[in-house]
Formats: C-alpha cells, sequence, structure tokens
C-alpha cells in the first residue's frame, strides 16, 4: 500500500515540500506521495485525529501550527521539546512523535560554507526561527551569541528561557548596528526583505568585517537586500535555500533512514524558485 506523507499549514499552495519529497520518494524507489494539506488553526486537532484514523506515515508542519501541534502528539523529541516547536511527525507504530529539523538543518547548510569554532554570531530577531536556530547553534562551538531584536526585551527572554545566558547577549538593533565589525558570523531570522518588502534590510551594514559571513534565512527573493548589500562588501553570503534544503531532507531520513541527495533537492528548489545559483 502507499505510504502517506504531507505537510500541514495555512497557506501552504507555495510549499516547495511535495516536489522535493515526491522525487525523493522516486529516487530511493519508495512507494509513497507527499501531499500538501490546508489546515486552518481550528482544524489542527481534528487534522491530527485524521492522520491517526488514516494510518498516515509522517508529515511536515508549518505556519502557524508548529507550536500547538505539540499537545496533540504522544511524544517530543529532546531538542524539539527544547526549541518548543515541531516541524516534523513521524508515526512510530501508532504513536506520533514530534521533531524539529530547522535549527540542526540551518547549522547544517552553513557548515557548507564555514566553520563555528570560536566564532562571534550574531542572530537578528527573536522569533520562532531565531529560537531553533540559537538552540542549535550553541550545541557547537562557537566563542559567543548575540541576539538583536527589534523589541530587545524578546532576545533577552529568549536568551533566558533557553538558559543560555553564559553564552549568548541580547541586544538592541542599534547596538549591533554600532558594534558590527566584532562579528563573524551574522544572521537574519526575521521577515524582514521577504517578498513583497524587498526593498527593506533588517539591519545597516556600515561596519561590517571583512571576510565575515552574512546569512538571510529568506529566499524569496533569492538574494535579499541584506545580501546584496553584504556581498559588496566583500562578505560571504548565503540564503535560506541551504536551511530549507537540509530541514527537508533531516526530515526525510527520520521517515525513512535514507539520507536523500541535496543537491538534487536544491536543484528543485532552484528551478522552482526561477534561479541559477544560490
Ligand atoms: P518566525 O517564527 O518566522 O521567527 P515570529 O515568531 O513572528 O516569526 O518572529 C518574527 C521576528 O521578526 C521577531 O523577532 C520580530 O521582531 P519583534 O519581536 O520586535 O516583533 C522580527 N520582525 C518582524 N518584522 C519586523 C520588522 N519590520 N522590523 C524588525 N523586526 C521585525
Amino acid at each position: 500500500m502507499k505510504k502517506l506523507f504531507g505537510v500541514i499549514g495555512d497557506p501552504i499552495a507555495q510549499s516547495m515540500s511535495p516536489q522535493i519529497h515526491n522525487d525523493a520518494f522516486e529516487q530511493h524507489n519508495i512507494d509513497g506521495v507527499y501531499l500538501p494539506f490546508h489546515v486552518a488553526k481550528d482544524a489542527l486537532q481534528t487534522s491530527v485525529k485524521g492522520w491517526r484514523a488514516l494510518g498516515g506515515c509522517g508529515f511536515n508542519v508549518t505556519i502557524p501550527h508548529k507550536v500547538k501541534i505539540m499537545q496533540f502528539l504522544d511524544g517530543v523529541d529532546q531538542d524539539a521539546q527544547q526549541i518548543g516547536a515541531v516541524n516534523t511527525v513521524v508515526n512510530e507504530s501508532g504513536k506520533l512523535v514530534g521533531y524539529n529539523t530547522d535549527g540542526a538543518g540551518f547549522v547544517k547548510g552553513l557548515k557548507e560554507i564555514t566553520s563555528f569554532h570560536e566564532k562571534n554570531v550574531a542572530i537578528i530577531g527573536a522569533g520562532g526561527a531565531a529560537r531553533a536556530i540559537l538552540y542549535s547553534l550553541s550545541k557547537e562551538n562557537v566563542e559567543e551569541i548575540t541576539v538583536a531584536n527589534r523589541t530587545e526585551s524578546k532576545a533577552l527572554e529568549l536568551i533566558k528561557s533557553l538558559h543560555l545566558e553564559t553564552l549568548a547577549n541580547a541586544s538592541s538593533i542599534l547596538q549591533l548596528e554600532e558594534t558590527l565589525s566584532k562579528y563573524d558570523i551574522i544572521i537574519n531570522t526575521t521577515s524582514v526583505g521577504m517578498y513583497p518588502n524587498e526593498d527593506e534590510m533588517p539591519i545597516s551594514l556600515s561596519f561590517l568585517k571583512k571576510n565575515c559571513v552574512v546569512s538571510d534565512i529568506i529566499y524569496n527573493p533569492l538574494e535579499t537586500k541584506f545580501l546584496k548589500e553584504a556581498k559588496k562588501q566583500g562578505a560571504i553570503t548565503q540564503n535560506g535555500v541551504p536551511m530549507f534544503v537540509n530541514q527537508a531532507a533531516i526530515a526525510f531520513e527520520i521517515w525513512t533512514n535514507i539520507k536523500p541527495c541535496n543537491t538534487r533537492m536544491e536543484q528543485i528548489v532552484m528551478e522552482h524558485l526561477g534561479g541559477k545559483t544560490c
């Protein structure tokens, strides 16, 4: 019988997950199908019940369900529990168990272009994406992490809730802009610069350190104004595609125990987004 996989979210039509997972099933001769399911906020619990009844294998969870889904599962992996959000669910012999592959996917993607050893890292934003990334980065041997946010108090709350006060500190956006030259890696986790607000930048980049790494988790547009500006100043840049591909690849491996081909997944995403390179 065909194995059922999918992604639940609202909105969901834009999701590229069906293309990359269906292609990976085909590549690995797995008789599976991955479908997008439009699930509104108030239908989340019912959709999980439906999934159980249908005997579906695994599914991804996206906005706005990543936090609320946890209460409807039978178990949540330790990392996902710490992060406080689930983006991948697997049916383990009738028990639905939640994982979070966002932070690990981000770290894996950035490791393709830099090491974290003794690096001074700045994270812009203090929302859900920042939380997963901060948690995963804290497992790497970075020197120090600064979390800068428009609402500075939220940056401090985030650090405290993950018990990372010795590794991380909170900052305002202005403070980060003024001390930018001390950072080796700068990561934008906010939606500032995302389509259709492509003219916006999360911070100004006047004091960028030479040869630093600048990452933006946005992939629409493929190159945000923030990345363009950083590149102009000689920074090594990375967009959100590697994070997206790696979170999907880790989820695929959780479901199937097979490592899919990341390059192939990336090609599919790039084709879909109409770009040629990352
Ligand atoms: P996500 O789950 O995608 O991270 P989120 O939890 O809503 O989304 O968090 C959004 C982050 O982007 C927050 O850090 C938010 O800053 P505030 O905490 O001050 O709201 C930041 N953000 C969103 N729009 C912004 C803007 N126009 N300027 C600056 N920061 C913005």
